[in-house]
C-alpha cells in the first residue's frame, strides 16, 4: 500500500530542509521526497496537506499510562490512541505504575502489550530502584537488555547519592540515559503549588524553586562524574535553565526538557478550587516562564515533552492539597507549541520539528525523528493556522484533568501516521 502527502511544507530536522513538497510513502518507510510525486496506482491513496506543516512524528519521552495497576486513569491502548490524536508518533512511559516497571518481566510485559493493542510506538522506562523505594538498585542492566530506553525514579528523587551515582554508572556501560525528576524530599515538605504569592493567598504549603534547583545541580555533578547521559525532566525554574546552560558549556553530558503547562501558564492562572492546575512540578512565575522560553528559543533546552500524567475525574475532585499532582498533555501539545511559541516568535517551524521528534529521537538513540528517503514513515501533518477549542470530550485520553479546557488554542493535528499507515485522522 502506498500513500501519498502532496503539497505540504515538509520540515525535517535530519537534513534541514523547510520547502514544499510531495513525500511518497511505501512499506513503512519514506520511499521519495521530492516536488510533485506523480504517482498513477489504484491503491494509492492521497492525502492533500496544502497548508499544513509536514513532520517527522513527534516523540514524547514523558508519558504516565498507568498500566499496570491504574488502568481507571488510562491503559496502554488509550493513552497510545491520545498520542495519535496528539500528533505523538513514539512515547515514552514512566514506571511508576503498580506495580512499578523495575525488573525484566515488567518491562517485556509492557512492550508486549504495547505490540498488540498500541496505534503508536511505546517505549518503556524502567525504575531505578526495586520499587522506586530508593533502597536498592533495580536490575538497571537486565532491564536495558530487555529494550528499556532509558531508567527514572519519575515522581520523585533518587535521595542517596552513593546509589543514584551506581545507578548512573550501571546506565552509563547499559548505554542509557537517566531520566531525572528533580525534587528535594525533605525540603519540598508538603508543598502543593509554587511557594510564594499564590500559596500565601491560599493559604497552602508552597515548593520552592530550590526544591528543583538543587537536585538538578546535584545530578548534573553526579553526571560528570560518572559519563552518564542525563536527561532532565519538566524543567520548571529560571535556575535550571542557567545549570543546564553552564553544563553544556563544560561539555557534560545533558539534556533537558520544557513541558506545555510550564511555558504556558504561571502561578497567577491558577484558579482557586480547580485542581487542574496541580501538577509537580508547579506553575512558577512570570519571570520562571520568560527564562524557560527563551532556553527554549536558544537550544538550552532540547525538548518539549508533556509529563501526560492522566488521573480519575473523582481524584481532581478532592481538596487542592489532596488531589492528585499531574494533567495530561498529548493532545493539547503540538496546539501550545504553536500558539505559544512558534506564533509568538520564540520557535521556528524547524526548532519545534527538533524539540518535539528529532532531540528526543537522539536522546534515547531511535532512528526516527527524520524524513529523509529510506526512514520509517512516522509523521505528523498539521494546520498551522486552524484554531480550535479545547473539549475534553474529544480526548481519546480516559484523563480529562487539563487547566486548557475551554481555551482556544492555534494549530491542529490533522493526521498522524505510523509506520506509514494512517493511525489517526481528523474529518
Ligand atoms: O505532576 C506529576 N504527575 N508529576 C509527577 O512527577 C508524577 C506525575 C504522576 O505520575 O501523576
Ligand atoms: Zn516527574
Ligand atoms: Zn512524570
Amino acid at each position: 500500500m502506498k500513500l501519498l502527502i502532496k503539497n505540504g511544507r515538509v520540515i525535517d530536522p535530519a537534513s534541514k530542509q523547510d520547502e514544499v513538497m510531495d513525500l511518497l510513502l511505501e512499506d513503512g518507510k519514506i520511499a521519495k521526497k521530492a516536488a510533485n510525486i506523480q504517482e498513477k496506482e489504484e491503491t494509492l491513496t492521497v492525502i492533500d496537506a496544502k497548508g499544513c506543516f509536514v513532520m517527522p512524528g513527534f516523540i514524547d519521552l514523558h508519558v504516565h499510562l498507568r498500566e499496570p495497576g491504574f488502568e481507571n486513569k488510562e491503559t496502554i491502548a488509550t493513552g497510545a490512541r491520545s498520542a495519535a490524536r496528539g500528533g505523538f508518533t513514539t512515547i515514552c512511559a514512566m514506571p511508576n505504575t503498580k506495580p512499578v516497571i523495575d525488573n525484566v518481566d515488567r518491562v517485556k510485559f509492557v512492550l508486549n502489550k504495547a505490540a498488540e493493542v498500541a496505534a503508536v510506538n511505546i517505549c518503556q522506562v524502567g525504575a531505578v530502584t526495586v520499587a522506586q523505594q530508593g533502597e536498592e538498585l533495580a536490575d538497571i542492566e537486565g532491564m536495558a537488555k530487555a529494550g528499556a530506553i532509558a531508567i527514572s525514579e519519575d515522581g520523585k528523587s533518587v535521595m542517596n547519592v552513593k546509589l543514584y551515582e551506581e545507578a548512573m554508572r550501571l546506565a552509563a556501560r547499559s548505554g542509557i540515559p537517566v531520566f531525572a525528576h528533580c525534587e528535594d524530599k525533605d525540603l519540598v515538605g508538603a508543598g502543593v503549588i509554587n511557594k510564594g504569592a499564590k500559596s500565601e493567598e491560599l493559604q497552602v504549603e508552597g515548593i520552592s524553586n530550590l526544591v528543583e534547583d538543587i537536585i538538578v545541580a546535584r545530578d548534573i555533578l553526579i553526571a560528570k562524574e560518572t559519563n552518564a547521559k542525563l536527561h532532565l525532566c519538566h524543567c520548571s525554574t529560571k535556575d535550571s535553565v542557567s545549570l543546564v546552560e553552564e553544563a553544556k558549556k563544560k561539555g557534560i553530558s545533558v539534556t533537558a526538557e520544557v513541558c506545555p503547562h510550564h511555558f504556558t501558564l504561571t502561578e497567577d492562572d491558577i484558579v482557586a478550587g480547580d485542581t487542574n492546575y496541580k501538577m509537580n512540578p508547579p506553575l512558577r512565575t512570570k519571570e520562571d516562564v520568560e527564562a524557560l522560553k527563551l532556553g527554549l528559543k536558544n537550544d538550552i533546552m532540547d525538548i518539549i515533552a508533556t509529563d501526560h500524567a492522566p488521573h480519575h475525574a473523582k481524584e481532581k475532585a478532592k481538596s487542592l492539597k489532596e488531589a492528585p499532582f499531574g494533567i495530561v498533555g498529548l493532545e493539547t501539545a503540538a496546539s501550545l507549541t504553536i500558539t505559544e511559541l512558534v506564533d509568538k516568535g520564540y520557535l521556528t517551524p524547524m526548532q519545534m520539528a527538533e524539540k518535539l521528534s528529532y532531540n528526543p529521537a537522539k536522546v534515547i538513540g531511535i532512528d526516527r525523528g527524520t524524513l529523509a528517503e529510506g526512514k520509517i514513515a512516522d509523521i505528523v501533518i498539521l494546520d498551522p493556522e486552524k484554531e480550535y477549542v479545547v473539549d475534553v470530550n474529544d480526548f481519546a485520553s480516559m484523563g480529562k484533568n487539563t487547566p486548557f479546557a475551554g481555551r482556544k488554542l492555534k494549530g491542529q493535528v490533522v493526521a498522524t501516521i505510523v509506520n506509514g499507515k494512517v493511525v489517526y485522522q481528523n474529518n
